[in-house]
């Protein structure tokens, strides 16, 4: 299946490892130009030099810090020289720590917001305006299964999250109709270097091995295992495609059934 791809200019955040680099190894097989931003240029250069061939040329980095002043500006104007336009915008960041909910810190749900939220609705906000005038759009934004069922040990995630799912899905009401779609990915357990931390951190909070933690987790999940990024890039990269036109201000979940609810 053609997903019209081929002529697309998309920039994806978070894209020097694990979903966002999964999402833009599909977008780059799809025939899309691609910016990878992220913190370490170094570590943008070897995900980029690991590309095959025929698509290391179509891919541009852009290291940036989402956390600091100016970054979100800072990172729509180099997409904007690299690509010429964005056509596909990825949200996505680093995750927050995990914690319990009642010793919380004020402080560092601040931090968080100011890194995981600000620079992703600043972005949207910087791209949204063209794509609406060019009557074509794609806005993904990569959240987690936290936002329908809140997982217990990631109170700022749920949190977090939550704030731009709303915001999302306000936007896609208004530019529905000009061509650009808003989305929202909620990943349930993808096996990348944030899940095996999770399950690191909690198999030393409780005693136990990470791979005992990891088989119970992957265990409680219907699909019986976590997925892979190639799963999770598949399904972003239809979302981005001609074909998902009419879809639009939803959640789509990645997820193997982990989430219990309908
Ligand atoms: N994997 C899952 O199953 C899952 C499930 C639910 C939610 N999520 C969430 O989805 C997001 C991506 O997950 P992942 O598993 O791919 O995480 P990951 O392997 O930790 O990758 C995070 C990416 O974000 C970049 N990043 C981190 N902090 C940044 C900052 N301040 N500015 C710019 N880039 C930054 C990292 O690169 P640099 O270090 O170079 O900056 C890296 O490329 C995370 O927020 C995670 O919590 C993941």
């Amino acid at each position: 299946m053609d997903l019209g791809l081929r002529d697309k200019c998309a920039l994806v955040l978070g894209a020097s490892q694990g979903l966002g680099l999964g999402v833009a190894r599909a977008l780059l097989a799809e025939g899309a130009q691609v910016a990878i931003s992220s913190r370490s240029a170094s570590a943008l250069e070897e995900a980029r030099d690991a590309l095959p061939d025929d698509q290391r040329s179509r891919c541009f980095i852009v290291p940036a810090d989402l956390g600091a002043e100016g970054a979100a500006d800072a990172i729509a104007a180099a997409a904007r020289r690299e690509l010429g336009a964005v056509d596909i915008l990825v949200n996505n960041s680093g995750g927050p720590p995990p914690g319990s909910p009642s010793a919380t810190s004020v402080e560092e749900v601040e931090r968080q917001f100011a890194r995981m939220v600000t620079p992703l609705l600043a972005l949207t906000l910087a791209v949204a305006p063209a794509m609406r005038e060019r009557g074509w759009g794609r806005i993904l934004t990569i959240a987690s299964s936290g936002i329908v069922q809140p997982i217990a040990h990631l109170p700022i995630s749920n949190s977090l999250r939550s704030a731009l799912v709303g915001f999302m899905k306000t936007l896609a009401g208004e530019v529905a109709a000009d061509g650009v779609t808003v989305n929202v990915l909620a990943p349930g357990r993808i096996a990348t270097d944030r899940t095996r931390s999770i399950d690191t951190a909690l198999a030393e909070r409780t005693g136990r091995s990470k791979e005992d933690v990891a088989r119970e987790s992957a265990g409680s999940i219907p699909a019986g295992r976590y997925g892979t990024v190639e799963e999770f890039g598949a399904v972003a990269a239809f979302l981005a495609g001609a074909g998902a036109s009419y879809v639009t201000g939803s959640i789509i979940r990645v997820d193997g059934g982990a989430i219990r609810s309908i």
